[in-house]
């Protein structure tokens, strides 16, 4: 049938074939020419800016809204994110109130002012879930353990500070991010010497020799077992323990590094105990669950395996600050913490506690003297 003699939609369908035929031709020509400038000294066309960031807020708009917030107005948390900030995130975006440094700022896009950007961002549960999941195609990267999200919420509570204060009301950093705790170096000098970087400065987190841990969330080393230190290092180090924070961080040390770290650690005084205070309920019920566990619920004595009687590979959990331990029993809870051999073992306790059992026994041991294994954890030369 001549062209003519066809019904109006079927010449019309045949225009528009044509015409998407072509377009598809044009796109895929444009592609293989080359010629979009993809080199980051040149801004992308206006445009494309424009479609870029629609995709990105919708897309973050979109994914965030599923995302359950948490409370952030906890000092230990905001406190600990600094930390966090200042070994892995200041490199890309800089301290607050500083620019970014010239190869940084070379980067399309560049890293943003966060207190600016910020400021325009209303939703927490998105600057969570940008810092959770990363941006594509931007350089933002996603948090090194997807297993867990307590972190996440830590730096998401340091970065719900610097939106309300601004980087003028951030006098306060180097005291929230431990940078001013490096000014007086302990006695006899440093632990390592690959303990000198930004990141994986111990001292800006953990404690020392008279010093106190930054955060209630960053467990006391000083008198844990050098065996359980070098394991827990070894087990960061190879992504089998979850944690973004110290993941990183022993990921940069070396094999000598982690030893001399858990001898100088395990030799440390032994940090005081907690004041026993008013939740004086809640540590006698944790005392008897340490000692006699829970015959109902199939719960074992803690003390069978963390009393002074314990594997050096186990932890002692006396004199260990209450938010961290009962971070840790809920991580277990939640799943994480179970892939390694010794986390399996307590993951099948923590599963049988309730969150009162967790509160009491947080209560319990916090408020007791650690007791050195001394002697025995390096008589045992270091047995997993
Ligand atoms: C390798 C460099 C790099 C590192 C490291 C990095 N970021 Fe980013 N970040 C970026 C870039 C680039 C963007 C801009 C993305 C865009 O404009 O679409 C960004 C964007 C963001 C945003 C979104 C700002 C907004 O509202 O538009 C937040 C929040 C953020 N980063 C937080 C962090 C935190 C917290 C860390 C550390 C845990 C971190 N970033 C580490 C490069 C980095
Ligand atoms: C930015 C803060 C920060 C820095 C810096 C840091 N840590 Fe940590 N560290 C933490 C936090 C938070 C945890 C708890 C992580 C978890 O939940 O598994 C931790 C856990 C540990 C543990 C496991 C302790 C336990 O009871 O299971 C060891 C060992 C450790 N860190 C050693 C080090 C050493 C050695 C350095 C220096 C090379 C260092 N950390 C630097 C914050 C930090
Ligand atoms: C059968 C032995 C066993 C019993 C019983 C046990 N634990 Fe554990 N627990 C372990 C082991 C092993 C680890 C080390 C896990 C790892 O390294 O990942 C551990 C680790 C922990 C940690 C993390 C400490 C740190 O420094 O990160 C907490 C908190 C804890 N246990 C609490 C308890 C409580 C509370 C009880 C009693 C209700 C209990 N445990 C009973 C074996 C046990």
């Amino acid at each position: 049938m001549p062209a003519e003699h066809r019904p109006a939609w079927q010449r019309l369908l045949a225009a528009v074939t044509l015409i998407a035929g072509l377009g598809v031709l044009a796109v895929a020509l444009f592609i293989w020419s080359g010629v979009y400038p993809v080199g980051a000294d040149r801004e992308h066309l206006g445009i494309t800016t424009w479609l870029l960031t629609q995709v990105r807020e919708r897309s973050v708009a979109t994914y965030s809204s599923t995302v359950e917030v948490r409370p952030v107005h906890d000092p230990d948390m905001a406190r600990l994110g600094a930390a966090h900030f200042e070994g892995g995130c200041v490199p890309c975006h800089a301290r607050p109130g500083e620019p970014v440094n010239a190869i940084v700022s070379g980067m399309l896009p560049p890293p943003p002012d966060l207190a600016a950007a910020l400021a325009k961002r209303e939703a927490l549960e998105e600057i969570f879930w940008i810092v959770m999941n990363g941006l594509k195609y931007t350089g933002m990267p996603a948090w090194p353990s997807q297993l867990r999200n307590d972190e996440v919420w830590a730096v998401t509570a340091f970065l719900d500070r610097l939106r309300e204060t601004g980087p003028a009301g951030m006098n306060a950093y180097p005291s929230m991010a431990g940078i001013d705790r490096l000014e007086n170096p302990p006695p006899g000098g440093r632990p390592a010497a690959e303990a000198r970087q930004p990141l994986t400065e111990c001292r800006r987190c953990h404690d020392d020799s008279g010093l106190p841990t930054l955060s209630a969330l960053v467990p006391n080393l000083a008198g844990q077992s050098e065996t359980y230190l070098r394991r827990a290092l070894h087990e960061y180090f190879g992504r089998r323990r979850p944690s973004g924070i110290m993941q990183p961080v022993a990921g940069a040390l070396s094999s000598a590094g982690m030893e001399r770290l858990a001898a100088y650690y395990a030799a440390l005084p032994p940090p005081p105990a907690a004041a026993v205070d008013a939740k004086a309920q809640e540590r006698l019920r944790g005392q008897d669950l340490a000692r006699r566990g829970d015959p109902d619920r199939d719960v074992p004595p803690c003390l069978a395996c963390h009393g002074d009687g314990r594997a050096p590979s186990f932890p002692s959990l006396a004199g260990q600050h209450a938010s961290y331990l009962l971070s840790q029993l809920e991580l277990w809870q939640r799943g994480g913490r179970a892939s390694t051999a010794h986390g399996r073992i307590m993951a099948s306790v923590a599963r049988r506690l309730t969150a009162r059992q967790m509160r009491d026994a947080a209560a319990f041991f916090s408020s007791e003297e650690r007791q050195p294994l001394g002697g025995r954890a390096t008589a045992a030369g270091g047995q997993p």
